[in-house]
């Protein structure tokens, strides 16, 4: 009995319970609710996303779309424009696809529970679980990267935690710390006290860099701290070299309107606009000539660095006057259109496409 209760004070659930409840984050829009539409929106945005990011999307995105039939309803174009700048695109399509299966399979409603949840579109078991603990009380675990941290230290897990024998390890510890069926038969509210407890924790405490330990509610039991070693717990992820890859991109302008194309829904920047690309061993004439283009003259501004997850790619721009509205895309690219430059900041476009054609806007370069 005695040894039961010293095991039982060591668990992480009270004592990370209790800390949520007086120094955790309360104020989320996303905490306000049990909706599960709004509480999916937000973990699906705040996957690789800081929360201050996310707060003006969330909001526009209710705004726009104050429930899962009207985000099911919506034309792709209209959810990946409201998402651009986000980044991740395949979260937005995988959004708007999950929105469709819920109407179409689920009647409407979310799934009650982890296991259903997890089969929708773009929700993977540790998203399916924040869900389900805070919207149905259910007793399911989460492993985010933050998660993952704070147990890493907590338990001195060596190796790297993105690997799947690591992560299978951190999964078995996740499930064994959650409060117990008893604690939240008793308490119910108790486990979106403990998931966003330990979201709250990696975040703000047990952080990357420097984690505050002398704040930390489970510094007792923590074996990264007794052994000295948070600055090397967990492992960093092995680095990948990742591929390069080199483009030209075209600034085409005539009469207030810059040439955009669509790119496929599939693959990297899935269905938004952007500016018309040539293989970087092209020089930029030839770059004009496969878009057809009747130019007047060119100029090469400075190159820039674009990192995706599997490749970093060198983009260099060309501002390109044209003579008219005369183009012919090349084959197999989407759909091309001369659009107004006043109309640009409705549609979709690539954080650096925008970037970049906002920084001409501004110089009065465009026109
Ligand atoms: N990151 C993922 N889910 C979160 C949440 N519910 N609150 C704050 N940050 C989060």
């Amino acid at each position: 009995m005695f040894v039961t209760g010293i095991m039982l004070c060591m668990k992480i659930a009270s004592r990370l319970v209790a800390w949520q409840r007086t120094h955790g984050r309360h104020g989320l829009p996303w905490q306000q609710t049990q909706d599960p539409y709004r509480v999916w929106l937000s973990e699906i945005m705040l996957q690789q996303t800081q929360v201050t990011a996310v707060l003006p999307y969330y909001a526009a995105f209710l705004k726009r779309f104050p429930d899962v039939a009207s985000l099911a309803g919506a034309a792709s174009q209209e959810v990946m424009a409201l998402w651009a700048g986000l980044g991740y695109y395949a979260r937005a399509r995988n959004l708007h696809a999950c929105a469709q299966q819920v109407m179409q399979d689920w009647g409407g409603r979310f799934p009650p529970d982890t296991e259903s949840l997890a089969s929708l579109r773009g929700i993977g078991p540790s998203t399916a679980a924040a869900i389900a603990s805070f919207c149905y009380a259910e007793r399911a675990a989460i492993l985010d990267g933050n998660v993952k941290r704070v147990l890493a230290r907590y338990f001195a897990i060596d190796g790297d935690p993105t690997t799947r024998i690591i992560e299978q390890q951190l999964w078995q510890l996740a499930r064994s710390e959650l409060p117990t069926a008893a604690q939240v038969r008793q308490d119910p509210m108790m486990m979106s006290a403990y998931t966003q407890g330990l979201m709250d924790l990696g975040a703000t405490v047990c952080t990357r860099a420097r984690p505050q330990c002398t704040t930390c509610p489970l510094k007792k039991g923590c074996a990264a701290f007794a052994q000295g070693r948070t600055e090397e717990l967990p492992w960093p992820r092995a680095r990948k070299i990742l591929p390069e890859r080199s483009i030209g991109m075209l600034i085409a302008c005539h009469d207030g309107h810059v040439l955009l194309e669509q790119r496929p829904d599939t693959g990297i920047w899935g269905g938004l606009w952007s500016l018309p690309e040539f293989d970087a061993a092209l020089s930029a004439d030839q770059g004009c000539t496969s878009y057809g283009l009747q130019i007047s003259s060119t100029q090469t501004l400075s190159a820039f660095l674009h990192t995706f997850t599997h490749y970093r790619l060198t983009i260099q721009p060309i501002l390109v006057r044209s003579r008219n509205h005369a183009f012919s895309a090349p084959a197999q690219r989407g759909p091309a259109q001369w659009i107004r430059i006043t109309d640009i900041d409705r549609l979709g476009m690539p954080a650096p496409v925008r970037k970049l054609l906002d920084g001409l806007r501004a110089d009065q370069l465009l026109d």
